[in-house]
C-alpha cells in the first residue's frame, strides 16, 4: 500500500511499486497533463513537483514518491503557475504543445525560488527542458511578464 499526495488530494494505492509515476499520473489516477517523451530522463515533458523539487516522472518508481508530495499542471491552486499560464497565453508560447506541461512545471518552481529570474537563471532553470517547435525565446518572455505580475500581486 502507497500513501501519497497529489495536488493536495491524499491518495492510497495498491499500484505497483516499480511503476514508474508518470504512469501512475497517466492511468491510474487520469491525471493526463503530464507527457510522455522520451522515457529516459532526457526530454523534461514528464515533469512534476515532488515535495516542491522538479523531477522526471518517467525515472520514478511509484514507491519513491510515497509519502511525498506531488504537484502536476493539472493543480490551479499554485501561483506561479497561473501567473505564467496566464502569460504562456498572452505570448501564444505553445506550438504543438507537447513540452509544455513540463516547461511550466519546470517554471514555476523557478519563480518559487527565484522571485526575479535573469537570463542566466532563467536558461539554466529551463535547460533540462527540450521543445522541438523551439519555442524558447518565448518561455522566457512568458517567465518574466509572470515574474513581473507575480511582483504587482505583492
Ligand atoms: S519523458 Fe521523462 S524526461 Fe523525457
Ligand atoms: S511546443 Fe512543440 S515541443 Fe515544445
Amino acid at each position: 500500500m502507497i500513501k501519497l499526495t497529489i495536488n493536495q488530494q491524499e491518495i492510497t494505492t495498491q499500484a505497483d511499486p516499480e511503476m514508474p509515476l508518470l504512469w501512475f499520473l497517466r492511468e491510474e489516477v487520469q491525471l493526463t497533463g503530464t507527457k510522455f517523451g522520451c522515457g529516459q530522463g532526457l526530454c523534461g515533458a514528464c515533469t512534476v513537483l515532488l515535495d516542491g523539487k522538479p523531477i522526471r516522472s518517467c525515472l520514478l518508481p511509484l514507491a519513491q514518491a510515497k509519502g511525498k508530495s506531488i504537484e502536476t499542471i493539472e493543480n490551479d491552486n499554485i501561483p506561479e503557475l497561473q501567473a505564467l499560464q496566464a502569460a504562456w497565453l498572452e505570448h501564444s508560447v505553445p506550438q504543438c504543445g507537447y513540452c509544455q506541461s513540463g516547461q511550466l512545471m519546470s517554471a514555476t518552481h523557478l519563480l518559487q525560488s527565484n522571485k526575479a529570474p535573469d537570463n542566466d537563471a532563467i536558461r539554466s532553470a529551463m535547460s533540462g527542458n527540450i521543445c522541438r517547435c523551439g519555442t524558447y525565446e518565448r518561455i522566457a518572455k512568458g517567465i518574466n511578464q509572470a515574474a513581473l505580475e507575480l511582483a504587482r500581486e505583492i
